[in-house]
C-alpha cells in the first residue's frame, strides 16, 4: 500500500543505499565443517531444524526480507527472485521499468497468457529494518508490505503445481517495482501485452477480502493578486483574502459518497502565501487531497464549482487521479474488509474480476515496528490457493448438460444454468421430457434442489 505522494516525497528522500547484509552462519552450517565429528549430538540436531529453515514459505519470506529493497533500489530483491524462480521451473521474464530497476514476469511453460494472475510489489518504504523472528512474530521492513504477499502467493502456486492442481496455462506471477510511490512498476505492466481474466494483488489486508477502496484526487488552488503596501490596500489584490475564501467553500464541500466505502475526506494539507504583513500579498497557494469514495466526474465538477465566482482563483490537478475502486469480495470463507490506503489495483489497466488479499495489517505496515504473525503466512498461502481455485472454477460452477435444450458449457455459473432452465422450462412444459444435470454429486444435488425450488 502507499502513502499520499507528499508523504513518500519526504520519506524517500530519507532513504540510505542499499547494502549486503553480512553472512551469519547457521548451526547447520557449522556442523557442516566439522566433519571430524562423527555423528551431532541429539539435540544439536533438533537445534538445526529450525522452524523457518523448514517451512517453504517462513524460509522464502526470510530470504526476501533480508534483502534491502527500498523503493527505487529493488534491482537485488528480483534478482534473488528471478535466481529463486526460474530454479524452481518458472519461465522468468523481466521487463525494464527505467535504469536497472525490473518488474518480474513469471509463469510454467511457454505459455505467458494465463487465466489468473497473482501480484504484488517487490519495493518496501525506508528506512531498511532488519529481519528478526521471535517466536510467532517476524519483524523488519517489508515483512508485512508486501513481501508477506509476495512469499505467501509464490508458495501457494507451488503447493498447487505439487499436487498437479494447476497446470501451465492457468497462473502467472508478477512482481512489480514502485507500488509504494508512484506505480511506475504496475503502470509499466500495461506495456506487456497481457489480459487476465482475474487478478490477486497481494497488500495486507489481515487475510481478508477487501471490499474496495477510496479512489485519491490532489490538486493545488493557486491565487494570483497584486502586491501593494498594506497602508494602501485599495491599489493591490489580496491573495491570500481570495484563497482564504475558496479553501472555505471547498472545506465545506458536500462530496458524493459511496454504500460501501463511506464518505469522501477532503483534506487542505498545505497553505503557503504572503511575503511580510506590511504587504498585501500578491501570490498564495494550498494544496488539497480528497480520498474520493463517489463518482470521480462528479466530485470532480463539484470541486471546480465550488471556486468558480471566487476572484484570481485557479486549481491545478495533478495528473494521478482516480475514483473509488471496488473488488470482488464475496467469496465462501473469507471474511471482508474495507480499506483507506491506496494500491496498485487501478494502475492494471483491464477488464479482470480483482482480489485484494494478503497476510499483516496495515495499522503495522510502514512503521518502525513493521512485522506478520508466522500463522498468518501460513493462512495466506491456504488464502491464495482457495483464491486461486475460486479464480479457475468458481465455487458455483458446474458443468451441465440440459438434455433437448441444448448443452451448457463448464464455464457456466450456477444461476445463469439455472435461470436458463427454469425459463426454458416455465416456457415449454410439455416438450421438456427430463433434465439431465452432469454435474459433480455435490452441486447436482444443490442445483437440482435450486431448479425444483423456483419450479
Ligand atoms: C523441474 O523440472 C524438471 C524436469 O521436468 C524436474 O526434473 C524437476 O524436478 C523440476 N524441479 C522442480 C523444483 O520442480
Ligand atoms: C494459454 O493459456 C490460456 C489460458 O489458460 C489458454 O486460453 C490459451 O489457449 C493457452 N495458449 C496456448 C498457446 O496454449
Ligand atoms: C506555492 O507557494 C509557495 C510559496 O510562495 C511556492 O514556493 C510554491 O512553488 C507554490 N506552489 C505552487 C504549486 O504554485
Amino acid at each position: 500500500m502507499k502513502l499520499t505522494p507528499v508523504l513518500l516525497a519526504c520519506a524517500l528522500s530519507a532513504s540510505t543505499s542499499a547494502y549486503q547484509l553480512p553472512q551469519i552462519p547457521t548451526l547447520s552450517n557449522l556442523a557442516s565443517h566439522l566433519p571430524s565429528l562423527p555423528k551431532l549430538p541429539g539435540f544439536l540436531k533438533t537445534l538445526t531444524t529450525d522452524s523457518i529453515s523448514a517451512s517453504p514459505v517462513l524460509s522464502l519470506h526470510r530470504s526476501l526480507v533480508q534483502i534491502p529493497s527500498v523503493t527505487g533500489e529493488e534491482r537485488p530483491v528480483a534478482d534473488f527472485l528471478t535466481t529463486y524462480l526460474t530454479s524452481h521451473n518458472f519461465t522468468v521474464e523481466s521487463q525494464v521499468v527505467s535504469g536497472d530497476r525490473i518488474n518480474l514476469y513469471a509463469y510454467l511453460g511457454t505459455n505467458r497468457t494465463t487465466h489468473t494472475l497473482l501480484t504484488s510489489h517487490i519495493d518496501t518504504v525506508p528506512p531498511f529494518i532488519p529481519y528478526r523472528a521471535s517466536h510467532g512474530t517476524i519483524y523488519g521492513r517489508g515483512s508485512n508490505d508486501a513481501k508477506g504477499s509476495v512469499a505467501a502467493m509464490i508458495t501457494a502456486v507451488q503447493e498447487l503445481l505439487a499436487s498437479s492442481t494447476i497446470k501451465e496455462g492457468d497462473v502467472s506471477l508478477l512482481f512489480v517495482v514502485g507500488e509504494e510511490f508512484d506505480g511506475v512498476g504496475m503502470k509499466a505492466a500495461n506495456d506487456l501485452g497481457l489480459k487476465w481474466n482475474t487478478v490477486i494483488f497481494g497488500e495486507p489486508t489481515e487475510n481478508k477480502l477487501a471490499v474496495g477502496h477510496k479512489g485519491i484526487m490532489l490538486f493545488h488552488v493557486l491565487s494570483s493578486g497584486k502586491a501593494s503596501h498594506s497602508g494602501y490596500p485599495q491599489l493591490g489584490i489580496n491573495a491570500n483574502s481570495q484563497l482564504i475564501q475558496a479553501l472555505a467553500r471547498l472545506d465545506a464541500l458536500e462530496l458524493p459518497e459511496s454504500d460501501l466505502l463511506g464518505p469522501s475526506t477532503l483534506n487542505i494539507g498545505r497553505i503557503d502565501g504572503g511575503v511580510a504583513v506590511n504587504v498585501i500579498p500578491a501570490h498564495a497557494n494550498a494544496s488539497v487531497a480528497v480520498r474520493v469514495a463517489g463518482d470521480l466526474d462528479e466530485t470532480l465538477s463539484k470541486i471546480k464549482d465550488a471556486v468558480k465566482g471566487v476572484p484570481g482563483i485557479e486549481l491545478k490537478f495533478l495528473s494521478q487521479m482516480y475514483g473509488p475502486v471496488e473488488l470482488d469480495h464475496e467469496v465462501e470463507g473469507f471474511d471482508t474488509i474495507v480499506c483507506a490506503y491506496g494500491t496498485d489495483v487501478p494502475n492494471l489497466k483491464g477488464d479482470h474480476r480483482k482480489f485484494l488479499y494478503g497476510p499483516g495489517s496495515i495499522l503495522t505496515a510502514h512503521g518502525d515496528n513493521e512485522y506478520v504473525l508466522k500463522s498468518d503466512l501460513f493462512d495466506a498461502v491456504n488464502g491464495y490457493k482457495a483464491l486461486i481455485k475460486e479464480a479457475l472454477w468458481p465455487k458455483k460452477l458446474v458443468p451441465a448438460v440440459v438434455e433437448g435444450e441444448g448443452v451448457f458449457n463448464v464455464g457456466e455459473r450456477i444461476e445463469e444454468v439455472k435461470n436458463a432452465v427454469v425459463d426454458k422450462v416455465a416456457e415449454k412444459v410439455a416438450e421438456m421430457e427430463r433434465i439431465v444435470v452432469m454435474a459433480p454429486k455435490k452441486a447436482k444435488g444443490r442445483f437440482l434442489k435450486e431448479v425444483e425450488e423456483d419450479l
